[in-house]
């Protein structure tokens, strides 16, 4: 056996990811020494009970509530308790006292980021994120790394599992919202609190960490425009079926060309794509990140975005660099935030729509409809018109579906506004932006 340095290599946190990364560290050590070309010697697994049941197998000696203590001397730290307080903390302390860190924390990272960052530059330290966003599937290197030849335009991705298993099964099986959420609990999708997954602050925070890293630009959480899936049901389902999209709660990170110069737009919101499109058929709890650089072309990033072990392969890659860099020696490298390209709000972006109004089935009331969709700069690409059948028979009211051109998102929704303040439309039923077209 090489007879390889030794790394001392601390664990915060043994829950679903962490108990699932100690043991995949001890069962692989020697097949980890080889391709780091140290020894990654687990020391410790911070935690808050070191009585409490764990997935994995592991000594009760490793166990420690004693974090402070076991971060100094480490040579890499492993931070995986989630959370703002105290693993922000912790990995300051890491960084100061010379260790090199790893987190999946995305929730730590959207919000802390550029503070981490600059604390890591000071000292030469390196900080590995590739379980933050999307799980397991490799994005933070192909966009740190492989394309840092490139310029991206623009990312489109299914980043929140639970959100894309709910809208799945909403949309094969004809379910309701309320009963696919309680499913996806049972199955450990969802976030303890789910509010985090279907109100989109899940997806929120990896777009604002996958649009830094692929826009070169701090983007802070409160920059990202946020809707969740939790006004979609059944009936919108079925339109966006009958058009040929389908439902997808969506990270969108854009360079955007205006003519003031280059900005950049990051927005999470359900949004329909057409069914042919390689996002369409991602099912279940999968994620998956499409990317288009102007150079690549469309690259498609697809696998796993969420469980323990999953999201283990992606924390020990990053330890094995970590421990990689640590060898060679030299400063890490650091966040480029060079761009800095201005963010936009939503109001400035240009997307095509499909508007459903149910509206009075009475003469000249599409000219009416037309008449303030075309003085609002909104122009019409397709009309459906159904009649709302009630109990007799004779409801009076018009289900109208309309496509729309690309029109900006400012004056569609001031359009909206005067279609719904119009006598003749009764309701509108839901105004979904179409992407990926
Ligand atoms: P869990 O809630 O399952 O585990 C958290 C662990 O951290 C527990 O072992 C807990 O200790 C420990 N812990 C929490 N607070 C403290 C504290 N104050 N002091 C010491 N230990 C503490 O989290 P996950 O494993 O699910 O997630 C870990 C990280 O990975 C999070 O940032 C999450 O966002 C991210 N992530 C998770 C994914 C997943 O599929 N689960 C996917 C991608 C990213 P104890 O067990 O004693 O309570
Ligand atoms: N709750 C998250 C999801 C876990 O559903 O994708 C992974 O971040």
């Amino acid at each position: 056996m090489t007879d390889y340095r030794r790394l001392r290599v601390a664990l915060l946190g043994a829950g679903a990811v962490g108990s699932q990364v100690a043991s995949l560290l001890r069962q692989h050590a020697d097949e980890l020494a080889d391709r780091a070309g140290a020894r990654l010697e687990l020391v410790g697994i911070a935690v808050r009970d070191v009585d409490a049941k764990r997935d994995a197998d592991l000594p009760r000696e490793l166990f420690t509530t004693d974090a402070d203590s076991l971060i100094v001397g480490s040579d890499i730290v492993i931070e995986l308790m989630g959370g703002i307080e105290p693993a922000r903390a912790y990995l300051l302390q890491a960084i100061n006292s010379g260790a090199d860190v790893v987190t999946a924390n995305k929730a730590l990272l959207a919000t802390h980021g550029p503070e981490i960052f600059d604390a890591a530059d000071q000292v030469g330290a390196e900080v590995y994120y590739e379980a933050a966003a999307a799980g397991a599937i490799p994005i933070i290197r192909p966009l740190r790394d492989s394309l840092a030849g490139d310029r991206v335009q623009r990312i489109m991705g299914i980043v929140n599992g639970t959100t894309n298993y709910i809208l799945d099964r909403m949309d094969t099986e004809g379910a309701e919202f309320d009963d696919v959420l309680a499913d996806a609990q049972r199955l450990g999708y969802a976030e303890a609190d789910p509010t985090a997954d279907v109100e989109g602050y899940d997806a929120a925070q990896k777009a604002a960490i996958l649009a830094s890293l692929a826009f070169h630009t701090t983007v802070p959480l409160d920059a990202v425009h946020r809707e969740g899936i939790t006004s979609i049901d059944k009936s919108m389902m079925d339109a966006a079926r009958h058009a040929g999209y389908v439902i997808k709660l969506l990270a969108v990170c854009e360079r955007l060309n205006e003519a003031s110069g280059e900005s950049i737009s990051v927005r999470v919101y359900p949004a329909l794509i057409d069914r042919a499109h390689p996002l369409a058929s991602v099912h279940g709890a999968n994620n998956a990140v499409f990317v288009q650089a102007e150079a690549a072309g469309n690259l498609m990033f697809y696998g796993a975005g969420a469980g323990g072990v999953q999201t283990a392969s992606a924390v020990l890659g990053d330890v094995v660099s970590a421990a990689r860099r640590h060898i060679a020696g030299g400063v890490g490298v650091g966040e480029s935030t060079l761009a800095n390209l201005p963010i936009v709000p939503v109001g400035r972006v240009t997307t095509s729509y499909q508007i459903t109004l149910e509206v009075d089935d009475q003469p000249g009331v599409l000219a009416t409809v037309a008449g303030i969709l075309s003085e609002g700069r909104v122009s019409i690409a397709t009309v459906e018109q159904t009649v709302v059948e009630s109990a007799d028979g004779e409801s009076g009211v018009a289900r109208l579906v309309i496509g729309t051109h690309k029109a900006l998102e400012q004056d569609l929704s001031d359009t909206v506004e005067r279609l719904a303040a119009s006598g003749v439309v009764e309701r509108v039923v839901s105004v979904l932006r179409v992407e990926g077209n």
